[in-house]
């Protein structure tokens, strides 16, 4: 028997922002679930030459949010030991094979392993070839690796990356992490289309007229100037979050909900994006980079001004886009998609405009005669932060004399004791890789394709030279962003104010 949460985590970085701020959380509200309970320990490795008790400490101090009871708190962090390591030396994995073969009979762990590299990713070989060859890797229960973004800075680079964790780890054992798929209602995408067949029977080009996705954010790069000047947000968030969020909305209805069938179904519309050429990427691209101004009431300075940001980056701190979809289903639908750093607001959400009806037989007030207003379209919108929710738009009759007519909002809101209990994004996956549920972790060939997509706008933006900084903080973007979509005689859905 597996005893699937029974499990030592061995965390490389624990002394590291991530897992302070999401996994020993994480952790621990699985802990208090009892999804893992007395059958379960902790390793933390980093260079630091920290003992067992400074471990502890620093977890707890992690969990004051939580507010655990002082028995809660010594219980969970009872099982949480420390080792430091220097993971380019190869004699400094012996007692981590020896620590983890000890802590497997103290908690009866059944050889089950899970080891989370919350590293940069130019330790992911090394340390994975340590693992085998250290026999750290168990003869018994399962293995399995959870590796974090950036995977690769392109698809050359993420090629050798995998390169090196399958010469180690089985596609079956590696649990690559987007945490935009543990979210709630990133995971409501499957319910909403392949649920309620008024939707999905209308999910495709006869129906649907564009798709808008958003990825907006209030705040700068604050800490992470340095990481963020190599990447920008076109490898930051569009490589990734983005392209998982259009292989949800556009793959086809899997047979059965498994995560083979679902991934299998997601990689066939991701290798139906279309890949741009230079003149698609510059017809259909634009990128911003934000200057100073005001984000939550507050003055902002530029992103050139930033700490670790070199004065005169040329670095995109915003993307709007449209991707093609070159399929049955999608042809002629543009998935449209923006995100960008201090912008207005902090909000994720996704916008489904169908297409209008034919004509208009209504007579308005204004136009007594002959009425040439379109219909306004009818919109699915779905919430997925910072509220969580659905609204539908509907066109309904104005109350009065005539025949008017009003869009009017459906709409549902998590109430905040849902909210509050909903499970933190890590939590999720955390608990998916315990029972080996790879649904919501992204398969090499997911990577793998989305780097194509990526690459080739890089590559155009890097043989073009910017004006930066073009937008404000605590705008929309740049114009260019509302100028993709007026050229098709479209507009943003969401827009906090009028820019
Ligand atoms: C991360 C990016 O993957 O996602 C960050 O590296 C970004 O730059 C973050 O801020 C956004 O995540 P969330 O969950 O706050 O929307």
């Amino acid at each position: 028997m597996t005893h699937e949460n029974h499990a030592l985590f061995t965390i490389f970085g624990a002394t590291g922002d991530l897992a302070k701020r999401k996994l020993y959380p994480s952790l621990f509200r699985l802990h208090r679930k009892k999804m893992i309970h007395s059958h379960f320990a902790v390793i933390g490795t980093a260079r630091s030459d920290w003992s067992n008790d400074r471990f502890r400490k620093v977890v707890a101090e992690s969990l004051q949010d939580l507010n655990p009871t002082e028995q809660e708190l010594n219980e969970f962090v009872e099982h949480f030991y420390y080792q430091p390591l220097n993971v380019t030396n190869t004699e400094e994995y012996i007692s981590l094979q020896q620590l983890a073969d000890e802590l497997d009979q103290k908690y009866q762990l059944n050889g089950n392993r899970i080891f989370y590299l919350a590293m940069a990713p130019q330790f992911f070989g090394i340390i994975s070839k340590h693992i085998q060859s250290e026999n750290i890797i168990s003869k018994d229960g399962f293995n399995r690796l959870i590796i974090e973004k950036p995977f690769g800075v392109d698809h050359e680079s993420a090629t050798q990356l995998n390169n090196e964790i399958s010469a180690v780890f089985s596609e079956e054992q590696i649990f690559r992490i987007d945490h935009y798929l543990g979210k709630e209602m990133i995971q409501n995408i499957a319910a909403v289309r392949f649920g309620n067949n008024i939707f999905e029977s209308l999910w495709n080009y006869k129906y649907i007229d564009n798709i808008q996705i958003t990825l907006a954010e209030s705040l700068g790069v604050e800490e992470r100037g340095g990481y963020y000047d190599q990447s920008g947000a076109l490898k930051d968030m569009v490589q990734n979050h983005i392209l998982q969020i259009v292989a949800l909305l556009a793959m086809e209805p899997p047979t059965v909900f498994s995560d083979e069938a679902i991934r299998t179904e997601k990689i066939n519309a991701l290798k139906a994006v279309r890949i741009f050429d230079t003149k698609e990427v510059n017809e259909n691209f634009v990128r911003g980079q934000y200057g100073t101004g005001l984000t939550n009431k507050k003055g902002v300075p530029a992103y050139r001004s930033e700490n670790g940001v070199k004065p005169d980056s040329v670095t995109e701190t915003f993307v709007a886009g449209k991707f093609l979809i070159d399929n049955f289903r999608w042809t002629g639908v543009p998935f449209y998609v923006r995100t960008g750093k201090n912008m207005a607001e902090k909000g994720t959400r996704i916008n489904i405009v169908f297409k209008s009806t034919p004509i208009n037989i209504f007579r308005s007030v204004d136009e007594p005669i002959c009425n040439t207003k379109k219909l306004p379209e009818n919109i699915l919108t779905i919430y997925i932060q910072p509220t969580e929710g659905f609204s539908l738009t509907l066109n309904g009759k104005k109350i009065g004399n005539g025949f008017d007519i009003d869009p009017t909002k459906l709409m549902f809101r998590q109430s905040v004791e849902n909210l509050e209990n909903t499970p933190e994004a890590y939590e999720k996956l955390l608990s998916d890789c315990l029972k080996g549920d790879a649904t919501n972790f992204t398969h090499w060939s997911e990577v793998e394709q989305s780097w194509k997509i990526v690459d080739v706008i890089r590559h155009v933006w890097d043989q073009t030279p910017i004006d930066f900084p073009n937008y404000s903080s605590g705008s929309m973007g740049p114009q260019s962003a509302f100028d993709l979509l007026e050229k098709d005689g479209r507009q943003w859905v969401w827009c906090p104010f009028k820019k």
